[in-house]
C-alpha cells in the first residue's frame, strides 16, 4: 500500500481528473479479506461530533460502504443528519472523505455478510444490548452454543450496509524529505471533481 513516504506522489497523470482512479491505487481490492479501518464521523443529535472505527466493507465508482447494526448509535446520527466523514490512516498516508451516507442495497448487504469472517457473521447476531449485559462465562457458553447451532448464517434482520458518497476526498501523503502534501478533489453540482492541492 504506502511506502512509507519514500516513493512515487501523486502527482502529474495519475488522479488528474477522478480520484476513484487513485483510490484504486491506495486501497486493497474488496475480496482482499484484509479490509481497511475507517473512522467513522458523524453529527449526534445532541450537537456533538461523534466517531467510531468501522471496516471498509468495499468501494465502488459511488463510494464507500460499512455494515452495522441498524439498531446502533452511528445509524441514529446518520438518519438525523447524512452528512458523515471517514478517515483512513497509512504508514505515510491519509484518506479523509466528506460525504452523503444512504443505504446500501439488498444484494450489497448480503455480499458484504457473506464476505465477512465467521467471527464477524456470529457477531452481527450476538452484538446486543442484552448480550453485553451477561457475565463472561454466559457470554462465553451463549457464543459457542449459538455458533454450534448454526453452522451457516444469513444476516440478521438488523444487519445494515450504508454507502457514503463523497462530496470530497483529500488525499494526504507524508515524506520524510520534505513537506507533507495533500490533494484534494471536491464534487462540483455538475459531478466532475476539481482537483487541487493544499498543504499538507
Ligand atoms: C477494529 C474495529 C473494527 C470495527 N468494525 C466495525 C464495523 O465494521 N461495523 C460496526 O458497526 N462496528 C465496528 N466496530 C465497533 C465500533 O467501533 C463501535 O464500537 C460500534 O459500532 C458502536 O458504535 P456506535 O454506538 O457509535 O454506533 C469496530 C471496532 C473496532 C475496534
Amino acid at each position: 500500500m504506502s511506502d512509507g513516504g519514500a516513493g512515487a506522489e501523486i502527482d502529474g497523470e495519475i488522479g488528474a481528473a477522478d480520484p476513484f482512479a487513485l483510490l484504486a491505487t491506495w486501497l486493497p481490492a474488496n475480496d482482499d479479506p484484509a479490509r481497511p479501518l475507517m473512522t467513522l464521523g458523524t453529527r449526534s443529535s445532541s450537537g456533538y461530533p461523534d466517531a467510531r472505527s468501522v471496516l471498509l466493507s468495499e468501494y465502488d465508482e459511488r463510494g464507500f460502504y460499512f455494515h452495522t447494526d441498524s439498531r446502533s448509535r452511528k445509524v441514529e446520527d446518520v438518519t438525523g443528519d447524512p452528512r458523515a466523514s471517514l478517515t483512513l490512516v497509512w504508514p505515510g498516508r491519509q484518506l479523509v472523505v466528506q460525504g452523503d451516507v444512504s443505504r446500501a442495497d439488498g444484494d450489497e448487504e448480503l455480499w458484504a455478510y457473506r464476505h465477512r469472517s465467521r467471527y464477524l457473521q456470529l457477531l452481527a447476531w450476538l452484538n446486543t444490548p442484552e448480550f453485553a449485559a451477561v457475565p463472561l462465562a454466559e457470554r462465553q457458553a451463549r457464543w459457542a452454543e449459538f455458533d454450534a447451532a448454526h453452522p451457516s448464517l444469513d444476516p440478521p434482520p438488523t444487519w445494515a450496509g450504508y454507502l457514503v458518497r463523497p462530496v470530497r476526498l483529500t488525499f494526504w501523503e507524508g515524506r520524510p524529505d520534505t513537506a507533507s502534501r495533500r490533494t484534494e478533489f471536491t464534487r462540483e453540482e455538475s459531478g466532475a471533481w476539481e482537483r487541487s492541492v493544499r498543504a499538507g
